[in-house]
């Protein structure tokens, strides 16, 4: 049986990228931080471990994660699913202009910091398995479309990231890749303004957004099948 840690479980994408590894017969263990109830419920449902971890605090992110992939019994598979896609609270699409340090740091310490910190611990597990470490990027930071810069900059580093660890765990037979989804029905979505919303569907060739089983699917057969896809980005964008 495949062991699958999936960081930001409670996520909308999260959730169904966990329930998806559940039914292909993975046993999953995931994070989460503010959704408790909807953690508790997905625990409860799919009879897994979760773990509630701030992934602002990224000096706790590799000793919480070691601790949570040994009670998993090993990790074949690391998802990172978590994000905030504003840099300020309430979130909104945020322009250039409106980036705090305070909002633009802790951004960066979840979408790309906990990544990074999250490869660096699991590391070690995923080599022994010769497993699959898969990032959940956005076509923000693949394409040029309209996006809220600090966002774009987060999910354009993951990519950084999967090109450069596809050749330092190469050798270890661990494939490091990044799927990026367009838009979505729901999730991280949400602060995109309804004109942009509509310009994304114009310039998409499916002519619409992106059910999350559609993302999720790729991601756990990523996870869970791949042997030779590595340092690669998969957009799951409809065709824009
Ligand atoms: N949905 C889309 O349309 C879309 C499009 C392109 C890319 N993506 C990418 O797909 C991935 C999943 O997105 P999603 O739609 O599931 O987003 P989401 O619904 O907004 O979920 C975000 C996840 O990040 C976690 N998180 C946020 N702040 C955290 C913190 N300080 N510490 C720990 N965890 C934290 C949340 O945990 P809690 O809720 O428990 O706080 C949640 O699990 C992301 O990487 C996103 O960029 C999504």
């Amino acid at each position: 049986m495949k062991r699958a840690l999936v960081v930001g479980g409670s996520g909308k994408l999260g959730q169904v990228i966990c329930r998806t590894l559940h039914a292909a017969d993975a046993r999953v263990s995931f994070t989460y931080f503010k959704g408790e109830k909807v953690a508790k419920a997905l625990q409860s449902e799919l009879g897994c471990d979760a773990l509630r971890l701030d992934l602002r605090d990224l000096a706790s992110v590799g000793p919480a994660l070691s601790e949570q992939a040994a009670r998993l019994g090993g990790v074949d598979c690391l998802i990172h699913a978590a994000t905030i896609g504003s840099t300020l609270e309430p979130p909104v699409f945020d322009r250039l202009e409106d980036a705090s340090v305070e909002g633009f740091e802790a951004l960066m310490a979840i979408n790309v910091g906990s990544a990074f910190f999250a490869c660096q611990a699991l590391a070690p597990s995923l080599s022994k398995a010769g497993g699959n470490i898969v990032l959940l990027g956005s076509v923000d930071g693949i394409k040029p479309v309209p996006s809220p810069p600090p966002y774009a900059v987060s999910k354009a580093a993951l990519k950084g990231l999967a090109l450069s660890l596809c050749k330092a765990l190469g050798p270890s037979g661990v494939c490091v890749n990044v799927v990026a989804p367009g838009v979505l029905e729901s999730g991280a979505s949400h602060t995109l303004p309804d004109d942009l919303r509509a310009e994304y569907l114009k310039h998409c060739g499916l002519k619409r957004l992106g059910k999350l089983e559609e993302a999720a699917n790729l991601v756990a057969w990523m996870g869970l099948h791949n042997t030779y896809i590595t340092g690669q980005t998969l957009m799951v964008d409809g065709g824009l």
